[in-house]
């Protein structure tokens, strides 16, 4: 049996209905860490969720071990072409997308003096850039749905000056700043 069809209580009585039972979800950065696990816990509690990587060996993995209807897309969501072909092949696939993790994030760690141009610009472009456009563009497919939940993880690391974390202190600030909005004006 795959996780997906694992609906059974901590004891492993009775079957229950899952809290996410026929939604669509969506997780970023789903080949390890929190996104899978986030992936995971989604098909246990039974929706079909779509794992989005640019890992395909680990999100391909991911995707078979959580079995059911999950699947594996390739994805980089720092290229908004990307989301746009994820979203359309999401939606293709099931019908409708209700739930967005925008979970993908890198770390670069290193002392701001050593840190090049192109390694702010990268982590601003995953972590960031990311998360805006998984926003933008899941809202109208959300929309047509009638509804939609997005969760952006972001990090301590946004409120807290740390030491050594390059980049990430901004860019978290940042998808914390344009976390709210999009979403408050949906209502
Ligand atoms: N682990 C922690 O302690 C911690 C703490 C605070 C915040 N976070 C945040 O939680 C999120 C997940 O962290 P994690 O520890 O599970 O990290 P992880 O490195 O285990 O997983 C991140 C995943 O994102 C994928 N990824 C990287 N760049 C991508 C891109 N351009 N497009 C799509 N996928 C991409 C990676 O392939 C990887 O599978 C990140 O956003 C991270 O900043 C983690």
């Amino acid at each position: 049996m795959g996780l997906a069809e694992a609906h059974s209580d901590e004891s492993g009585r009775a079957e229950r209905p899952g809290r996410v039972a026929g939604k669509v979800a969506l997780v970023t950065g789903a080949a390890s860490g929190i996104g899978r696990a986030s992936a995971v816990r989604l098909a246990e509690e039974g929706a079909r969720v779509v794992l989005a990587d640019v890992d395909e060996p680990g999100g391909g993995q991911a995707a078979k071990e959580i079995g059911g209807d999950a699947i594996f897309l390739t994805h980089d969501v720092s290229d908004e072409a990307s989301w746009q072909r994820v979203l359309v092949e999401a939606e293709a696939r099931f019908g409708r997308l209700d739930v967005l993790v925008n979970n993908a994030g890198i770390v670069v760690a290193g002392d701001i003096e050593q840190a090049s141009l192109e390694d702010y610009q990268r982590i601003q472009a995953v972590n960031a850039q990311g998360v805006f456009l998984g926003c933008k563009h899941v809202i109208p497919v959300m929309r047509r749905a009638g509804a939609g939940s997005i969760i952006n993880i972001s990090s301590v690391a946004a409120l807290v000056a740390t030491t050594g974390l390059r980049g990430e202190q901004g860019r978290r600030a940042g998808a914390d700043q344009d976390r709210g909005d999009p979403l408050s004006r949906q209502g």
